[in-house]
């Protein structure tokens, strides 16, 4: 069994776009090193508001994962908004996918009829979980043009 958990918190990161990104990218760094050695694997979308993540694995490390990450200062207010058993993982090849909101992938946000600010407050895991899915096929089409134009 695959324990999966969805969360939400207040991004705390200060500065503009540039600044967050760095951040971003360290936090992304630190979190795949760390979850390659704990088997967990997920999502993190993010804008200058809110985090949304997905973590699965083993249920013991991903509580454990998750007990760290809500002790963070990078972000407030951390809230579960779900947590079930699977029998599979969504996000195999993650050890942690990430998608900052830019117009790049606006289109996908649009398909999900996110047209506004994301606001995790109100919507239901299943959302999130179906949004991630998306921003991560459309991160690997991209990567593959890449690849293929190169
Ligand atoms: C939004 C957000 C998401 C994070 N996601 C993860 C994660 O998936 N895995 C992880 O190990 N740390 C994650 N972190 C970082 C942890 O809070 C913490 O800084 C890190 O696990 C400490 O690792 P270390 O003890 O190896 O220095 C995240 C932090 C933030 C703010």
């Amino acid at each position: 069994m695959i324990h999966q958990l969805v969360y939400y918190s207040r991004n705390t990161v200060p500065g503009g776009d540039r600044a967050m990104l760095t951040n971003m990218r360290e936090i992304l760094s630190v979190s795949q090193r760390n979850n390659s050695r704990d088997g967990i694997t997920g999502f993190l979308i993010f804008d200058k508001t809110w985090f949304v993540q997905v973590l699965e694995g083993e249920r013991a490390r991903v509580l454990e994962t998750y007990g760290r990450i809500a002790r963070d200062t990078r972000h407030s207010s951390a809230t579960i908004m779900n947590e079930c058993d699977t029998q599979a993982r969504l996000f195999p090849n993650w050890t942690m996918g990430g998608a900052m909101r830019t117009p790049e992938v606006q289109e996908v946000y649009l398909q999900h009829g996110f047209g506004g600010p994301l606001d995790p407050v109100r919507l239901k895991s299943e959302q999130i979980v179906s949004l991630a899915l998306d921003l991560q096929a459309y991160e690997v089409s991209r990567r593959q043009g890449q690849r293929l134009a190169s």
